[in-house]
């Protein structure tokens, strides 16, 4: 099979920009499905940390295509912001594309998404206020516009009329403070930059491309928990963040899907609103925040930390055909003495493996299961076997527990820092 998929099994910040560049030489193309600049890709290559946001992961190897996908929401400013960072790195864009199909992100979608946020009081979404889900909104209202829309006559006048759409809708909101002429003036600068890439029809191309006998590499952002349909419910992003998003973000059939990589931390973490049923508010959640890093890659929030969740993680495996898993961060528990898993969760005094359909933290107690940590640095490991016992035994309790294999074990944000275990 020709495309396989990466994508983050928890709620995002899995570390899936890390391995997407791991593993990108090993493609030809790197193609990102969903989501917009709500997302925060890090890589760590040498000493150079970069944060992408809409460009694929894959965007540092210099013989491999990298596509933005007709799924991914764009907003000119921040794509112009990061093509010139990456312009900074020495980073060149001769193999970048841009599906023509992708959805843009107006100044007024971040003005509604702000104002939208402020309506909800304690109900808030937690959104970055990237203007995620105005667009996808206006994208299944079928009111959107789009990069193809950008290079052809009549886009003024689209775009006014969208604009005049979304002044009007503003009225249903509380005010809220916006230099909508600055950020219209600066989006206007920035077309130019989105002009320049080379757009295609994403649907042509990678399947041309898996014709050709190309292989490529779907990246995913955000989490599975994150999902539109399937997850915390309103507590989610406005996109399908799951493997069926692959199909329609990118335009291939199912039947091109061969492996399906999921990525967990060794821990879970959650930024934003919404239920956690891990979450732990005493000294080993701020532990896990303060040697994890735990801190928004694109917004800067505090990461809310708890225990690794099974019965989660098996939905999302569950949901996505998961055929290998990858844990990220096992350093980050290198202190602990022991380790929680959730086994199980008690809801309504009932014991279930199963994620409830009201996820409200005040209504699910978790059964845990104790795991011996190990104590000790994993900065030297280089070879699976060399890992602590404990650290190998939590390992293949995962395995065990999720029924897949894991494929690879990140000790560390670097490049380098990731075992292969074969
Ligand atoms: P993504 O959105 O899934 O790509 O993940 P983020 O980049 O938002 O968050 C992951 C964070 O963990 C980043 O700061 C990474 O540099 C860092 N990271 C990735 N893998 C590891 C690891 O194995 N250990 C440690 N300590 N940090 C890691
Ligand atoms: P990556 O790709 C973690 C969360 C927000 C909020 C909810 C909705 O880096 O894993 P939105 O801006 O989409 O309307 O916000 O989703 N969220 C993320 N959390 N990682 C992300 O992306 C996220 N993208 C959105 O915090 O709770
Ligand atoms: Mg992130």
């Amino acid at each position: 099979m020709a495309v396989d998929v990466l994508l983050g099994l928890q709620w995002g910040d899995e570390g899936k920009g890390k391995i997407v560049d791991y593993l990108s030489d090993r493609y030809d193309v790197v193609a990102r499905f969903q989501g917009g600049p709500n997302a925060g890709h890090t890589i760590v290559i040498g000493d150079d940390k970069h944060v992408l946001h809409t460009i694929p992961s894959g965007i540092f190897r210099k013989d491999i295509t990298n596509v933005i996908g007709n799924g991914v929401v764009i907003d000119p400013i921040t794509l112009e912001k990061e093509l010139n960072k990456l312009k900074k790195a020495n980073v060149t864009f001769d193999n970048l594309y841009v599906a023509k199909k992708a959805h843009l992100i107006l100044p007024t979608h971040r003005y509604l998404d702000a104002a939208s946020e402020a309506s909800k009081g304690k109900m808030k979404i937690g959104s970055t206020l990237k203007g995620i889900g105005p667009t996808y909104m206006d994208k299944t209202g079928r009111n959107g516009l789009r990069v193809g829309d950008v290079l052809s006559s009549g886009f003024l006048e689209k775009y006014e009329a969208l604009k005049a759409k979304h002044l009007g809708m503003m009225k249903m909101y509380p005010e809220v403070e916006f230099d909508l002429e600055g950020e219209e003036e600066k989006w206007m600068d920035s077309l130019d930059t989105l002009r320049n890439l080379k757009s295609i029809d994403c649907a042509y191309y990678l399947n041309s491309q898996i014709k050709a006998g190309k292989k490529i590499l779907a990246e995913g952002a955000q989490g599975s928990m994150l999902d539109i349909d399937f997850g915390t419910y309103p507590y989610v992003t406005s996109s399908s963040t799951m493997t069926a998003g692959v199909c329609t973000g990118l335009g291939i059939a199912p039947s091109a899907i061969g492996k399906v990589l999921g990525i967990t931390k060794a821990y879970c973490t959650r930024v934003g609103s919404g239920p956690f049923p891990t979450q732990l508010d005493d000294h080993a959640g701020e532990t896990l925040r303060k040697i994890g890093q735990e801190f928004g890659a694109t917004t800067g929030r505090p990461r809310r930390c708890g225990w690794i969740d099974i019965p989660q993680l098996k939905y999302t495996i569950m949901i996505n055909g998961v055929t290998h898993l990858t844990v990220t961060k096992l350093d980050v528990l290198n202190t602990f003495e022991h380790i929680m898993a959730a086994e199980k969760y008690k809801v309504n005094g009932v014991e279930t493996e199963e994620l409830p359909y009201e996820l409200d933290n005040s209504l699910i107690t978790p059964i845990y299961k104790s795991i011996d940590g190990w104590q000790s640095d994993l900065s030297d490991v280089k070879e699976y076997d060399s890992l602590p016992d404990a650290a190998k035994s939590f390992i293949t309790y995962l395995e065990k527990a999720l029924g897949i294999p894991v494929v690879y074990v990140s000790t560390g944000p670097a490049r380098r820092s990731l075992i292969e275990k074969v």
